[in-house]
């Protein structure tokens, strides 16, 4: 076990941390390129000894200093733990305060699930706030010296508390829903004897002795995300009572939405599943709508009734449902829905999240669990980025070398820790069909002809020099391609290709074709084999070679029946028939656009000024500003337009659906993916399937909040100030 027993700040620095040449995803025309050849230091940031601990100071002790497992801050004149200092820091088993705390910020020991024991909180400390040790499961005792004020969800789940105990007289502000998820009745609060009947009133002390569920509330109007085509409310009819409800109808062909029904109600309501007779909840399909992802849900006194065209339909008309009984979010059951009537259907067909396993690799039971999450929003893809310059995460049975050689590196960029891992074929058929049970496809993703030294690193022979390189520990962009003039290239993608469209179903395979180099396709200008081709062709310029190579795998993937897709650059000069492109590059949406339009092609909207999820959504946020991205607020991911201004015809034609994308070079858990997803990801599926005229920013921050909170409830992290 290393101990961190921090008796100045400057041992952090100790660190040898090389100048790091990183990949800043400022993806812009001009400036990514530019800004990631300076390097960045993060030692330029050194700190004096005894200075006041900064959100840098932490983001070391939680990124840099891995080995790491006790954080012992007692000896430090630390007053400020600010918010995320230690998120999602699994190692961590042993945690002791400053003896001058003043406040932790939130999340700031978010699913912190190693550290065990009891916490003592000195009387200096003023606040805890919300969620701060959200997830600590294994904390087994609070002690408070002082008033400390305690935010929303601070202790949530902290299912292994049993003594909490508190010196104040007067019972400290505490968020009703601070110690959620745990139950209290095997806590033991201990107050000072003459407070107890002040503690027995106050809120959040009072669930120490007793159930005290506030009542939650359906105002339909102020919920949904995304928000339906049509609602009325029925103000003046009865609502439907859930004690009343007897159970879930459905046809056999919807058995899996019966399920997700059956499990709303007893999740989600305070339906008793022993009753014989009463209102039911209906499913049924109905062919007469338009749209295959087309529902209709009604909500009166006698019952439920969701239609849909498709199964899909149905599960989204559920997932509206299930929002409905989170209702305004303060407690877990819904008691009565008011009447209405809903119609509902998608602007875009595809809606979408990247997640990125190679540069941080992601369990494959969290990938599951993620699915779960984004369905709510009715997100219908996941798309998964499995092939990198730093891993290759998918088993090819053909070339085995591939996740023996390639899966598993100690380093990214300044982070020194092991990172490994690997999807089997296997797992990933089991995601397909856990992924369908949600109505989530899954779009796998490899590269080409750049981001692929760990393909190359296994067989040299793939690049242009025909020479061993490492695998890659730091982002950014190499200038290592495939060599259009190999023919082992042809036989390697043909083999993986026939692989990956076998495993997922899918009709959609993802090529990448994005950063190829820096300058774009310079490599093939050195390469003997590349310029006799290109002779022999008759070409003049280095794109015709790329054209040349993505013309044979498009051509192979089509023969496989897939449409083939890729990451849109300016150096392709055509779009081949039916492949569809992504808009990503901040500033050049419209260029992409323009292509697809040119070309007759599909596009996805995933413009980085509005869905880079992975970048922070705050200034001074994770990923902490020495990573060199650009902020992306809320509010600027909500106010995409998936149509970018343009008529409906371009809508009509190529407009194929939005993406967002958590590149993971700076998101080291999968909590923090949450953490960078939501609540953007929220307004990104609004965008994606909500109609213009539906959509307002301001009530859309009405309408996520409860959603954020129930994500809180159930301890998964969410962005919310
Ligand atoms: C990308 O961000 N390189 C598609
Ligand atoms: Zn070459």
């Amino acid at each position: 076990m290393a101990t961190m027993s921090v008796t100045s700040w400057a041992n952090l620095w100790q660190t040898p941390l090389q100048l790091i040449n990183k990949r800043n995803r400022l993806n812009s025309l001009f400036s990514w390129r530019r800004v990631a050849s300076k390097g960045v230091s993060i030692l330029c940031a050194c700190l004096l000894v005894g200075q006041m601990a900064n959100a840098q100071n932490f983001r070391t002790l939680r990124d840099v200093k891995v080995d790491e497992t006790v954080l012992d801050l007692s000896k430090t004149n630390c007053t400020v733990i600010p918010r995320n200092a230690m998120h999602s820091c699994h190692r961590l088993i042993s945690l002791v305060l400053p003896t001058k705390l003043d406040s932790i910020g939130s999340q700031a020991f978010f699913a912190c699930d190693g550290i065990g024991g009891e916490l003592s909180f000195p009387a200096t400390t003023r606040v805890v706030e919300a969620s701060a040790f959200n997830g600590c499961r294994q904390l087994t005792g609070l002690n408070f010296g002082g008033s400390t004020r305690i935010g929303a969800f601070a202790f949530a789940n902290c299912r292994g508390l049993r003594e909490v105990r508190l010196s104040a007289v007067i019972p400290p502000v505490c968020a009703d829903n601070a110690f959620d998820g745990i139950d209290l009745s095997r806590v033991k609060l201990i107050v000072p004897t003459q407070a107890k009947k002040a503690y027995r009133n106050a809120l959040g002390w009072r669930n120490f002795f007793g159930h005290h569920e506030t009542k939650n509330v359906c105002d339909p109007e102020h919920l949904l995300v995304p928000r339906p085509l049509k609602l009325e409310v029925y103000k003046s009819k009865l609502a439907l009572q859930w004690k009343d409800v007897a159970g879930v109808e459905a046809p056999q062909e919807l058995s899996n939405e019966k399920m997700q029904a059956e499990r709303i109600l007893c999740e989600r309501t305070v339906y008793k599943k022993s009753r014989k007779a009463g209102p039911m909840v209906h499913l049924a399909l109905d062919k007469s709508l338009t749209n295959d992802e087309a529902y209709t849900l009604q909500v009166t006194d006698k019952g439920i009734t969701i239609k849909g065209r498709t199964p899909a339909a149905v599960f989204y008309g559920l997932m509206t449902l299930e929002q409905l009984c989170i209702g305004n979010g303060v407690s877990a059951r819904s008691v009565k829905l008011p009447s209405l009537y809903i119609v509902d259907q998608p602007r875009t067909a595809i809606r979408e999240l990247m997640v990125d396993p190679v540069r941080h690799f992601i369990p494959f039971n969290d990938l599951k669990g993620f699915i779960v999450e984004m369905a709510r929003y009715k997100f219908n893809a996941l798309h998964l980025h499995l092939v990198d310059d730093q891993g290759w995460r998918i088993e090819i049975k053909k070339y085995p070398e591939l996740i023996e050689k390639a899966s598993d590196r100690v380093g990214m960029d300044d982070m020194p820790e092991r990172i490994r891992g690997y999807y089997t074929q296997d797992q990933m058929r089991e995601l397909v069909r856990f992924a369908s049970t949600y109505h989530v496809m899954v779009i796998p993703e490899i590269e080409l002809p750049g981001h692929e030294v760990a393909a190359v690193h296994c067989f040299p022979q793939l690049s242009c020099a025909k020479k061993p390189v490492p695998i890659r520990l730091t982002c950014g962009v190499s200038n290592e391609l495939l060599c259009p003039a190999e023919p082992f290239v042809y036989e390697f993608l043909d083999n993986v290709l026939t692989e990956l469209a076998d495993v997922f179903p899918a009709p959609y395979v993802h090529l990448g074709g994005d950063e190829a180099g820096q300058p774009p396709l310079g490599a093939w200008s050195d390469c003997a084999a590349c310029k006799a081709l290109k002779q022999k062709e008759g070409y003049t310029e280095n794109w015709q070679l790329q054209q040349y190579l993505f013309d044979r795998v498009i051509n192979k993937l089509q023969s496989l029946g897939k449409t083939p897709m890729y990451w849109y650059e300016q150096e392709f000069k055509t779009i081949q028939p039916g492949c569809v492109v992504y808009a990503w590059r901040h500033g050049l949406t419209k260029t992409a656009i323009d292509a697809a339009v040119r070309n007759k092609a599909k596009i996805m909207l995933c413009p980085g000024e509005h869905c880079y999820l992975d970048y922070p959504q705050q200034r001074g946020d994770m990923p902490e500003k020495n990573w060199g991205m650009p902020v992306t607020t809320l509010e600027q991911t909500y106010r995409l337009d998936p149509a970018w201004g343009q008529d409906i015809v371009f809508v009509r034609d190529n407009l194929l659906g939005v993406s967002g994308t958590l590149w993971s070079e700076c998101i080291n858990s999968t909590e923090r993916i949450y953490y960078q997803a939501f609540p953007r990801a929220a307004a990104l599926a609004e965008a994606g399937w909500s109609v213009p005229e539906r959509r307002s920013y301001k009530e859309f921050l009405t309408r996520v909040r409860p959603l954020a909170d129930d994500m809180l409830r159930r301890g998964i992290a969410v962005n919310v100030r």
